[in-house]
């Protein structure tokens, strides 16, 4: 497919069609379901109907007798070890003792139907005295040293503390103090958790799934299996979607599924129903946030006081590094010499609060954002103003103390989006606050003119920092590979440790290859993912793909072309460095060598064509009990602004259109980038306005199919315009930085202000409650 061929030959920065897109636009990919092994058994987890108990007996007998059933997976069957935790040992694999939520998972059959595997699954009889559950806050609130785990019931807790916050509230004009409240969210990924595991006849385990992270997965079965690393091999197949929800919960499925694979001496598949998926699978945390933010006369920040609590489930899982992102950018993008941050996650009787698209990051930002909206409107300042005096500049220093020098687009992307808005909705349309609906508004939504006298329009605007990959607490696995090899014919096959998830990272390590070597994109191959292929390259997580991906590939490229320079050169006449490869040629001062013919040339001379590609973060200077220094290497920014119109009958509001300037350092392929920004910014505004994950008083989740949950339709989609700022990082590749999860960051919060400035309600809490706006919108009383 040459279509995209643009005349500069450039393949980084050019629009080009998703590699992956042909094949799902037209059902022709194979998810996991759609792939056969021969004597598969179909695998059940047996999940616990109490929230909280002892476990006292749990009798498989009858499960073991029943029909076409191969085996059936207790704790006392695991291979290995009984353990799971993936960064925290709190979590066995299978429960022995303790049920610590509703859904949890005490036992697998392995049968030759599903069917069969489902009816055996239903003669699992636990007996357990149950133990009063922590459901939410308020469980919380009346028993805050509840006993879930013996280690105590903080699962992880993070701060920063640089300054002094007492004289820096001392020294301020105004301070504010403010609370939020944040829900809950379903990841909700078109496919559900699956996995295939197939027992190797030479000792081992092969892993098929739908997952983020094939590296955290071999380290998982090789523990829980008790085989050696080498022994487990993990590919991942195509994966509909994931979000941060096939993270870690894989690890645990992958473990099961290999039990069972080696017990039997068959391939074991388990893939769960959706309803199952909801009950087990992890979710976002919840948060309570408290603010405190001061300013001085002129408006600028003098200090930040932020507590954030987090429900952290039955587990520990991922919160440490969900705390550590939301204590690290707790603060938001802005210059503040005194700042205190306490981060802290409990444990609850609920699903694992655990990865999901922002770690912590969307919810610190509802906080950041709310209080700066309610200074700036103590000092008599608009919201914008307020941010073009405190948003950080390059030679600043971030929260936690880290001086930027470069690629700091902060203040771009408010300037882009601010413009953009003015363009669309007329000057002041910032603070205008809770008029009619305006002829932008009508051509979005003709409906609102209906009644206009119905709707209350507002906008709002929130600005967000990113710390890209894993910062300093995940700095030890902080590095990724690429294995790139030139074939004689000048095409290239390329594997990467790091997986596409939906967010087009496929593509984009693609154009990475292709411009590193001057070839078509076209020409490379990229071939799945696979433990076997590439070093350990950490998970695919914290929007790491484009920066690790990206630099480990244009070193695999850089090897190359160092070991084809020598034979380019002789041909050319010219010295070595004075090639370039582009336009599928090696080029020098006075002609060119088409990449074939190099290619074969070396062939030849027996050069290696293949070479292995390697790139770490920086070591990064941080002091973890101070919370001092660089967080992270390198920092996207972002600003959204949204558009709502809100009901004064019923208190519901619409979201209309998203303005998002978003820096990107660079961008790789500018579809994608509004690709990530639309589905960025329709997750938010789910998670902010109509995503409900309900808890009855006996933990379970009733909101667990579509009908109930809220999930956003295309219709309540906004229009989103994507405004792209390049501020290049100059580790980034090519000057690239993250940008999947900044998609989502800012995006509730925009809303949460864009209702407060059509309703004037202080819209603390998340997801809105129409009968929180209600008050707020009293009806002219028209018949
Ligand atoms: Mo992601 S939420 O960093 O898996």
């Amino acid at each position: 497919m040459h279509a995209d061929s643009d005349s500069t030959g450039r393949s980084v920065g050019r629009r080009l069609p998703r590699v992956d897109g042909a094949g799902k636009l037209a059902g022709r990919t194979r998810f996991l379901p759609d792939l056969r092994w021969p004597d598969l058994l179909h695998a059940r987890m047996v999940l616990s109907d109490v929230a909280h108990a002892r476990l006292l007996a749990l009798d498989v007998d009858a499960a073991r007798r029943a029909p076409g059933v191969a085996a059936v997976l207790t704790a006392a069957e695991i291979p290995g070890e009984n353990a799971v935790g993936v960064i925290l040992d709190d979590q066995p694999l299978l429960p022995t003792d303790r049920i610590r939520y509703r859904g949890e998972c005490l036992a697998l059959v392995a049968a030759e139907s599903e069917q069969a595997a489902a009816a055996a699954a239903r003669l699992v009889r636990a007996t357990v005295e149950p133990l009063p559950a922590v459901l939410d806050f308020d469980d919380l609130a009346a028993d805050p040293e509840h006993p879930i785990h013996e280690r105590g019931p903080i699962a992880v807790h993070h701060r920063v503390s640089r300054g002094n916050v007492a004289s820096g509230f001392a020294d301020a004009a105004a301070v504010v103090e403010t609370s939020w409240a944040t829900g809950a969210q379903e990841h909700y990924y078109l496919e559900p958790l699956g996995c295939v595991a197939v027992p190797e006849e030479r000792g081992g385990v092969t892993i098929h799934g739908s997952l983020q992270c094939p590296f955290y997965v071999q380290k998982a079965v090789a523990r829980a299996c008790g085989l050696p690393l080498g022994k487990v091999r993990v590919i991942q197949t195509p994966t509909g979607g994931a979000f941060g929800g096939k993270e870690d919960v894989p690890n645990e499925l992958c473990a099961r599924a290999a039990a069972l694979a080696l017990i039997t001496g068959r391939p074991v598949r388990l893939i769960l129903e959706r309803r199952e998926d909801i009950a087990y699978s992890s979710k976002r945390h919840p948060y309570r946030i408290r603010v405190r933010l001061g300013a001085d006369a002129a408006g600028r920040f003098t200090a930040i006081e932020v507590f954030q609590d987090a429900l952290a489930g039955a587990y520990a899982t991922l919160s440490p590094p969900v705390l550590y992102r939301s204590a690290m950018q707790a603060a938001g993008p802005y210059r503040i010499p005194n700042v205190r941050v306490e981060a802290r996650a409990w444990y609850s009787n609920t699903a694992p609060s655990g990865a999901f698209r922002g770690f912590g990051s969307p919810q610190a930002c509802v906080a950041h954002e709310g209080a700066v909206d309610r200074l700036a409107a103590a000092l008599g300042l608009d919201p914008v103003e307020i941010r073009r005096r405190n948003l950080l500049a390059e030679g600043d220093e971030t929260a936690t103390g880290h001086r930027l020098s470069a690629s700091v687009g902060a203040r771009a992307t408010l300037d882009a989006a601010v413009d953009a808005v003015h363009a669309d909705l007329g000057a002041g349309s910032l603070s205008a606050g809770g008029g009619a609906p305006t002829a932008f508004d009508l051509a979005r939504d003709p409906s609102l003119g209906e009644d206009p006298a119905r709707w209350r329009m507002g906008t709002g605007l929130a600005c967000m920092i990113y710390g890209n990959c894993l910062g300093h607490a995940g700095w030890h696995m902080d590095g990724a590979g690429a294995f790139l090899q030139l074939h004689a014919d000048g095409s290239a096959s390329l594997a990467v440790g790091l997986t596409e998830i939906g967010q087009g990272a496929e593509t984009v390590v693609t154009q990475f290859a292709a411009e590193a070597l001057g070839v078509e994109p076209a020409l490379v191959n990229l071939v799945p993912v696979d433990t076997a292929l590439v070093p350990d390259s950490g998970p695919t997580v914290a929007s790491r793909n484009v920066v690790m991906s990206g630099r480990a590939i244009l070193d695999a490229a850089a090897q190359l072309k160092a070991r084809l320079a020598p034979l380019a050169a002789e041909r050319l006449g010219c010295a070595p460095d004075a090639l370039t490869f582009e336009g599928g040629a090696a080029r020098g001062p006075s002609g060119a060598l088409p990449l074939a013919e190099l290619a074969q040339l070396a062939f030849r001379r027996n050069v290696n064509l293949a070479a292995e590609g390697w790139w770490h973060v920086p070591e990064l200077d941080f002091d973890p009990r101070r919370g001092r220094g660089e967080a992270y290497f390198a920092y996207s920014f972002a600003t959204q602004v949204a558009r709502v119109a809100v009901d004064r009958v019923s208190g519901h509001a619409r979201v209309l259109a998203v303005w998002a300037a978003h820096d990107v350092g660079r961008a790789v392929n500018p579809a994608g980038i509004e690709g990530q920004v639309e589905g960025g910014v329709v997750q938010g505004v789910g998670w902010a306005l109509g995503e409900r994950v309900l808890w009855d008083a006996d933990g379970r989740i009733v909101s667990a199919n579509l009908s109930t949950y809220g999930l956003p339709c295309s219709l309540e989609a906004p229009a989103v315009t994507t405004l792209i700022v390049e501020a290049p990082h100059p580790e980034g590749p090519l000057g690239a930085k993250s940008l999947g999860e900044p998609a989502i960051i800012p995006a509730g919060a925009a809303v949460a202000a864009a209702l407060r400035d059509a309703t004037g309600a202080p819209v603390e809490r998340l997801p809105v409650d129409p009968v929180d706006l209600l008050p707020h919108l009293e009806m002219p009383s028209h018949a």
